[in-house]
């Protein structure tokens, strides 16, 4: 419907940007292989990657839990697993799960959330200091690590939530994500400085760490 198609737009148009930026030093690129995985990216275009989801969404080619993986052992040249362990009830099970069907010389890329509101797919369960994603590596070797999303981030993302923690009607939430997330998000260049400081990791918003799987 026309009508509809405009609504969609012009929502779209008025959408503040993100109220964060990622690290420019993150490491983002690994050579793909002949099968790659992408874990929870669901309603996400994945090209290049079998897209596994716990849920059936547009895009998903295999619904599955990442604790028990249906593929056979040493598979995958590289796996994308980004804002999913959280959601999942025993990390340390999907990422031994990870680890068994890495192929020798694959490398699996996990990101984390450290300091961020309740967010549920379709569960909630954990948050990771640095150290507790170091913890899951098991037999796997970490070849990069560092803050995704840095303390600005975590700032702007807490008083988005509670400023409309003050608004009763879901209409005043919406217009107030609006006006805020446009007003707030210049900030979250401050990210590009503070995430040099050591002091960054206390309030930090998402960590990554790359691991390796040993050639044989
Ligand atoms: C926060 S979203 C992340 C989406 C995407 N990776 C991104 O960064 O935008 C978490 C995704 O993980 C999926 N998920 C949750 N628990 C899962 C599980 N046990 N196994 C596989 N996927 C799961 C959810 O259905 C959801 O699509």
């Amino acid at each position: 419907m026309p009508a509809q198609g405009f609504l969609h737009r012009l929502r779209r148009l008025l959408e503040p940007p993100r109220p964060l930026i990622h690290n420019p030093r993150e490491p983002r690129d690994a050579p793909l292989g002949r099968w790659n995985l992408y874990v929870g990216g669901a309603g996400a275009r994945t090209p290049g990657y079998i897209n596994l989801d716990l849920l059936h969404a547009p895009g998903v080619d295999v619904v599955a839990d990442v604790e028990q993986l249906p593929f056979p052992d040493n598979l995958f040249q590289r796996i994308e697993c980004d804002a999913v362990l959280e959601h999942v009830r025993h990390p340390e099970r999907a990422m031994r799960e990870i680890e068994r069907v890495l192929a020798p010389g694959g490398c699996a890329h996990v990101v984390v959330p450290f300091c961020h509101p309740l967010h549920e797919y379709p569960k909630d369960y954990h948050r990771f200091t640095p150290d507790a994603l170091r913890l899951l590596a098991g037999g796997l070797r970490i070849s990069a690590e560092g803050w995704r999303t840095g303390p600005t981030a975590t700032m702007l993302v807490i008083v988005l939530e509670w400023i409309k923690l003050l608004l009763p009607w879901r209409a005043w939430r919406v217009l107030a994500h609006g006006v805020f997330g446009w007003l707030l998000f210049p900030l979250r260049y401050l990210d590009l400085i503070l995430l040099r400081s050591p002091y960054a990791a206390r309030i930090g918003n998402h960590y990554y760490v790359w691991f390796e799987k040993a050639q044989r």
